[in-house]
């Protein structure tokens, strides 16, 4: 696999971006349940931005910054002003283990920073992977809360929360923009 792309999502990305997240959906369950405006769902209400990972034209991952919720913001013991949350974050099936995730998290740790901002996360407990992903990458752990909705096989969502490390920017600044 040659390097992806890491770009801001337009609207011609969209068809990709629910092709792979149908791939995510059928292998993990992430959606629990298939929405039934799976576009919507990856726009979430309070997105700052959304940026994808692309070779070609093919979409590989995705991941919105959007305003965090207070629940995160007391766990992360900062005010919420200063936070930016990660949401919708997936890589196609086919495209994993190649650093994807990797590079689209450091990529929002870039953006949120231009703008003075520090990302923040939450993680149902059983995505081990995505799990594995923030604790190796520096992620810090701040707490867990049960949530209101059931996963896959049956439990109460438990969703654990972690605040991003501090990267140097790489990112110019036009690329800030979270307005
Ligand atoms: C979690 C996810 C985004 C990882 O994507 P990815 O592009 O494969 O991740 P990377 O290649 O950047 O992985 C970096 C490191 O994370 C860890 N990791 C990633 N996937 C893992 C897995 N399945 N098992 C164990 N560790 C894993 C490894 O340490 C990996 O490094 P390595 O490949 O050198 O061992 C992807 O598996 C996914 O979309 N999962 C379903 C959706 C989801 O859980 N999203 C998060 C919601 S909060």
């Amino acid at each position: 696999m040659t390097e992806p792309t890491i770009c801001p999502r337009t609207h011609d990305y969209m068809p990709g971006c629910v092709q792979a997240l149908a791939t995510v959906h059928a292998a993990d369950r992430y959606p629990v349940n298939w929405p039934a405006d799976p576009a919507g769902w990856l726009t979430p209400s309070g997105m700052l931005g959304a940026w994808v990972a692309v070779e070609g034209s093919a979409v590989l991952g995705h991941l919105v910054l959007a305003r965090p919720g207070e629940t995160l913001a007391d766990a992360a013991g900062l005010p919420s002003e200063r936070l930016v949350s990660v949401a919708r974050f997936f890589v196609s099936v086919a495209a994993r283990r190649h650093g994807v995730a990797t590079r689209l998290l450091d990529k929002a740790i870039d953006i949120a920073a231009a703008d003075g901002l520090r990302p923040v996360l939450q993680v149902e407990a059983g995505a081990t992977a995505a799990i594995r992903l923030y604790e190796r990458a520096g992620w810090r752990y701040v707490g867990t809360s049960a949530d209101d909705w059931m996963t896959a096989d049956g439990r109460v969502a438990q969703m654990r929360s972690y605040v991003a490390p501090s990267l140097p920017r790489t990112t110019e600044p036009d690329d800030a923009v979270m307005r």
